[in-house]
C-alpha cells in the first residue's frame, strides 16, 4: 500500500493561483518522490481541469473531487456526479469530511448513499471521521468513530478491493486551528480504526488510514512514522507549494 499524501484546498484558489501551485508541487517533488508514496490533490471543482492537465501523465500523482452528488445524473441543480468527476480525471473523493458533516448538515444516511454511488461509479473514496472536542471531552471517542464507520459504510461489500476505501481520521478540534492531535490519541484512535476494518472487510488490514488535522512541515514525518497512518490530508498547510512539498517528501 502506497502512503498517500492528499492536499484538500477546500475553496481555495483561483485558477491562475491553482495552476501555479499545482505546477510548483510537482517541479518541486517529482524528482524525488519516492516509489512507495502518491500525491493527491483535491481542488475546487473549477480546478480539477485545470490541475489534471499538469499532474495527470506523471505517475504517482492523482487528482480528486471534494464532493459528489450520489446520482449518476439528473436534476440536481447545482451538484456535480461521480461520473463527472471522473470524466475530468479524478480517481479519488472526499466523503464525510467535517466540514460537509458540521456546516452543510450531511446526515449519516446521505454520507452512506455518496459512498454507494462513487464507488459504484469507479471512484476511491476518502471517508472522513472525527469526534468533536465536546464528544472527546465526554469520553465518546470509541461510540463516535465506530458509529460514523458503521453508519457511513453500511452499503460498502464485505470483499471490497482495499485500494477503494481510505478512511480519514481528522479530529474536528485539530482542523485548520493548528491544534495537532498527540502522537497516542493518534495511534488510539488509528489502532481502533484498524480493528473495525479488520472486521468488517476482508482486505480490511491493507485499506489505508489517513490522518488530518493541521499536519505542518515540522509534524509530518512523525506522524507518517505511526502505525497505521498510511498517509496525510491536508488543509491549510497544502495550500502553498513550499509547505506542501516538504509533507511530500517528509
Ligand atoms: P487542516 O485541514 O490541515 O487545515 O487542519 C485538514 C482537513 O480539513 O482536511
Amino acid at each position: 500500500m502506497k502512503t498517500l499524501i492528499a492536499a484538500n484546498w477546500k475553496m481555495f484558489k483561483t485558477w491562475e493561483e491553482g495552476v501555479i501551485t499545482a505546477r510548483e508541487i510537482l517541479v518541486g517533488t517529482h524528482k524525488d518522490l519516492p516509489e512507495d508514496r502518491e500525491v493527491l490533490i483535491i481542488p475546487p471543482f473549477t480546478l480539477l481541469k485545470g490541475v489534471g492537465e499538469i499532474l495527470l501523465s506523471q505517475k504517482n500523482y492523482s487528482l480528486g473531487g471534494q464532493n459528489f452528488y450520489p446520482a449518476k445524473e439528473g436534476a440536481f441543480t447545482g451538484e456535480i456526479s461521480p461520473v463527472q468527476l471522473l470524466d475530468l480525471g479524478c480517481s479519488y473523493a472526499l466523503v464525510g469530511h467535517s466540514e460537509r458533516r458540521h456546516i452543510l448538515g450531511e446526515k449519516s444516511d446521505f454520507l452512506a448513499s455518496k459512498v454507494k454511488a462513487g464507488l459504484e461509479a469507479g471512484l476511491k473514496i476518502i471517508f472522513c471521521i472525527g469526534e468533536t472536542l465536546e464528544e472527546r471531552k465526554a469520553g465518546k471517542i470509541k461510540e463516535v468513530l465506530t458509529s460514523q464507520l458503521e453508519e457511513g459504510l453500511k452499503e460498502v461489500e464485505k470483499n471490497l478491493a482495499p485500494e477503494l476505501l481510505t478512511i480519514a481520521y481528522e479530529p474536528v478540534w485539530a482542523i485548520g486551528t493548528g491544534e495537532v492531535a498527540g502522537e497516542e490519541d493518534i495511534l488510539e484512535a488509528h489502532a481502533l480504526i484498524r480493528d473495525w476494518l479488520k472486521n468488517r472487510f476482508a482486505s480490511g488490514d491493507k485499506m489505508r488510514i489517513l490522518y488530518g488535522g493541521s499536519v505542518k512541515p515540522d509534524n509530518a514525518a512523525k506522524i507518517l512514522s505511526l502505525d497505521n497512518v498510511n498517509g496525510v490530508l491536508v488543509g491549510g498547510a497544502s495550500l502553498k507549494a513550499e509547505s506542501f512539498n516538504q509533507i511530500i517528501l517528509a
